[in-house]
Order: C-alpha cells, then structure tokens, then sequence
C-alpha cells in the first residue's frame, strides 16, 4: 500500500489516530483526499490501533462498506435527513460527522430553454446516480443543492410569493459580512469519509464513477454545468473537536469532555429546540416541499471561554444563568434529555437578565418561538477552515424572514439597552463569535432541484 507522503498536507497515517486522519482527508478533498481516505491503516493498525475512545473507528473508509441506495424510494424532500439519521439515547437526532459545502457557478446560462434542458438532464443524471451508489442515510450520503436569489435574478420571471429568499444582508451592528452570491450550493454530509469524498469528486472535480459495496456507478461529466469556486468543509461529533485544539481560537488545553459534538464544549440539536422538518417546509406553491436555507460562516474565539470562564458561567452563557445555578446541564449537556427548557424560563428575558447580570444564548434564541414552537432546524457544524476554529453555522426554516427574527432574538439588542448586560460581554456566547459571511438559498423539493425556473412547471 502507498501510503500517502505528509507534505501533501495530510498529517503522516502512521503517526496520526484514525479518525483524526480521516477528518483531515475530507479537509484535503480532490483525488488526493480520497485516495488518502481509501488507504488510511484500517482497525489494528496506526497509530492509536484503529479504534477511538467513542468506540466509533471514523466511519467506513472502504467504499466496499457503505450500502447502496435507491432513489426511487426517497422523500420529495431535499431535507428529509431526520428519519433517515440515528438518534442518541435521549432520541435526539444524531447529525452526520463528516460535511463538505460546495459553491458553484453555473457554465451554462439557464434562461435559455435549451441549454438548460440539457444542463438539467446531466444534472439530474449525475445526482440519481449519487443516490444509486450510496444509501440515503449517515452510512451512506445525505446532500441538499440550493439556489441563491442571484441564481432566480437572472430569470424575467419572479418567485411566486410562497418563497421568501431575500439577498443576504448584514443581520446586526457587530457584523461586516462578506456575501455569499455563487448561484448554487450543495451541502454533502456522511459519516463515511470516503463515500462524502467520493461524491465531492464526482460532482465537482474528475472523477467519472462512484463505487460503493459491488455497485460502480458512471456519473456524467459536470464540467460544462457547474463552475466549482469554493470549498467549505467540516464536522461535529464526540471526540471531534478535542483533536482540533491548538488551532487558532481553539488553545490547546481546552478541556473540552469526550462526550461534547461542538468545540465550545456542549452538545446542540436537543429535540425539543429544533423545529420540525413540516415546520420549516413551504407548503403551498409550484415549489411546495421546498425549504430555505441560511449558511453563515462563523469565526470562533475560544480562548477565553475554555482559560477564564468556569464550568458554570459557560453554562450560563450558553444555555441560562439557572442552568447554572440548579446545575441542571452536566458537563456537556448529558442531563438535559431531549429538552434543554429554555423555554419554561421567566418570560421577561429583560427583567431577568437585570436581575442576573447574564442572559444564556439559548435563552435568548428561544423568545422567538412561536406557540411554543422553534423556528429554525438548525445543521451547523464545526470547521478548522482557514486553520481557525469555526462554525458553519446552517439553518432551514419557512421563510428567510423567520432567521431573521430568530437572529435578532439570539442577538439581544434588546437587552444590552435596558440592562448591564453588554452588547457582546455577558450577552450569551455574541463574545466568542464573530459573522463572517452570510448566504440564502432555496432547497426546492427533489422533483425541481435540477436548474429550476421560478415557475416551475
Ligand atoms: C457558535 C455558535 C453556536 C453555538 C455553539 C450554539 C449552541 C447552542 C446550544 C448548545 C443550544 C441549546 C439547545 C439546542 O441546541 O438544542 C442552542 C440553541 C439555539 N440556538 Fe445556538 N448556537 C450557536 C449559534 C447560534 C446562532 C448564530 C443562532 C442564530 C439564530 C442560534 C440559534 C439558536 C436557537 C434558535 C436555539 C434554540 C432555542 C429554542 O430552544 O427555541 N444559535 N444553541
């Protein structure tokens, strides 16, 4: 076996735990990526003998592991990830590990009916083959392909009214964002490097097949469709941020539990802060079954909430300062069930906060429910881009609109007016992360995710 030489900016296999080198192949990507991934030392061998302190060895690295799938068994959906994903014991959706978010332009101009209908037939043929190859699932490949509103401008005709997808905007008086405007976006997501590697290739760079168990796949050529600009990549999971410290705005000392999915140290996704996939699913309209999504790329700077904050005043940021006090968390979210309750606390964040000195994040976040129901199913995930420690920070939900508000709850201009509580300092976790870009897109239901018109028939 060749093993792949360290310079290509891969940590050296023999010297590096699994898991950790498979997390950093994903990061590499292309042809180099994938073949890194496919010959990573398997269980028994490198450096930590294959196996990880969560029991888990990275997820399959052989494609000859990852099932096969049938699209024509899959939701209209594009977001439909929920029953096809595990649950924790508390019955919370478990994400998948591994992501690549990949920008494109278009190569072809689609309000020309005919370069379109063959643009979309390419497409549509390179992603049902994707969905041959591996199975709808965290085993195999979950992905999305979202269009920006730069895509639906080019066109003479408009969004019919069902679909809110505004231009992004900066969303607070601490943000100077870059714009994300390329035309499409897919989001790939699996817990098997090498399948998540494989269907990057595929899409957007040479590779011309997909294999996974004894199923080989051709996928067409994409290169006259799509013009790849930018790739994101990342990952959230226990045991996954502990082997990223020392990165910039991550120290090396962090003690950040075994247990913990995200590097500030505590788990997300409860299923009772999430909202439904019905709930952020448009219903009416030629694009019904569709969604939007916002990605925001999110700087982290940890050092001071791993070197001067205590255990309970990251509590109190992040969830409430009665978190806190009735210690109601754990060291990372492991009390808390499906249902961290940041919802029954006292209604008047203000007066609270006055009270306390501190209001939590999720607090905070949580008074834009609407009868008792979040807006926002929220996917976001850690990143190490740019060598920086990071969150793509990815939500689906009805209408733009509706992040809007929920953002504008999470800030809490609000409360830094009315209190002690400052605009950033002790106003939830605003301290520790800063908004570096902002993107909106539509998610249109399978049916119409090839190259879609804002009429679709
Ligand atoms: C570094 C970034 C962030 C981290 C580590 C983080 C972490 C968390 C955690 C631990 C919770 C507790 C409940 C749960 O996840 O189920 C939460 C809730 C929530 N967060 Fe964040 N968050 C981040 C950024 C954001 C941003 C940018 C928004 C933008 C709107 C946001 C909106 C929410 C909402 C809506 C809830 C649920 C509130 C409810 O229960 O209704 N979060 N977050």
């Amino acid at each position: 076996m060749t093993l792949p030489d360290p310079t290509d900016g891969l940590p050296d296999p023999s010297e590096t735990p699994r898991r950790e080198f498979l997390k950093a192949a994903v990061a590499l990507g292309g042809a180099a990526g994938l073949s890194a991934c496919l010959e990573a030392p398997r269980a028994g061998s490198g450096a930590d003998g294959g196996a990880e302190a969560d029991g888990t060895d990275g997820g399959a690295s052989d494609l000859a592991d990852v099932p096969t799938g049938d699209p024509a068994a899959l939701p209209d959906r594009q977001h439909a990830w929920n029953d096809a994903l595990p649950t924790d014991e508390d019955g919370n959706v478990r994400p998948p590990r591994h992501h690549v978010l990949r920008y494109a332009g278009l190569a072809v101009d689609p309000t020309d009916d005919k370069e379109r209908e063959a643009a979309r037939e390419t497409l549509r043929e390179a992603l049902s083959a994707l969905e041959r190859a591996f199975a709808w699932s965290n085993e195999g490949l979950l992905f999305t392909v979202g269009y920006a509103s730069a895509y639906f401008d080019r066109f003479d005709a408009s969004l019919p009214a069902s679909v809110d997808l505004p231009a992004p905007t900066a969303l607070t008086d601490m943000e100077d964002p870059a714009f994300d405007e390329a035309p499409l976006l897919a989001h790939l997501a699996s817990d098997a490097p090498a399948a998540l590697l494989s269907a990057d290739e595929a899409l957007f760079g040479e590779a011309t097949t997909v294999r996974s168990g004894e199923r080989a796949e051709s996928v067409p050529d994409l290169s006259g469709v799509l013009d790849p600009v930018d790739r994101r990549t990342g990952f959230v999971g226990a045991g996954l941020p502990r082997e990223h410290r020392g990165v910039s705005g991550l120290p090396e000392d962090a003690p950040i539990p075994e247990g913990a999915p995200l590097m500030m140290g505590f788990r997300n996704g409860f299923r009772a802060s999430q909202a439904t996939e019905d709930r952020v699913t448009i219903a009416e309209g030629p694009f019904s079954g569709a969604t939007t999504q916002h990605v925001a790329a999110l700087r982290l700077q940890l050092n001071a909430w791993w070197r001067q904050e205590s255990h309970a005043q990251r509590v109190a940021k992040l969830f409430s300062p009665v978190h806190a006090a009735e210690e109601r968390v754990g060291d990372w979210g492991e009390k808390l069930g499906a249902d961290p309750a940041v919802a029954d606390l006292p209604e008047d964040a203000v007066a609270y906060a006055r009270e306390s000195g501190v209001v939590g994040h999720a607090q905070k976040a949580a008074r834009a429910r609407e009868d008792g129901a979040p807006l926002l199913l929220r996917r976001d995930f850690d990143t190490t881009d740019g060598d920086h420690a990071g969150v793509h920070f990815l939500t689906n939900q009805r209408r733009i609109e509706e992040f809007v508000r929920v953002r504008a709850a999470m800030t809490g201009a609000d409360i830094a007016d009315e209190t002690a509580v400052g605009s950033r300092v002790n106003n939830g976790i605003l301290q520790y992360v800063f908004v570096r870009r902002r993107g909106n897109y539509l998610l249109p239901p399978r049916r119409h995710r090839a190259l879609p018109t804002p009429t679709p028939e």
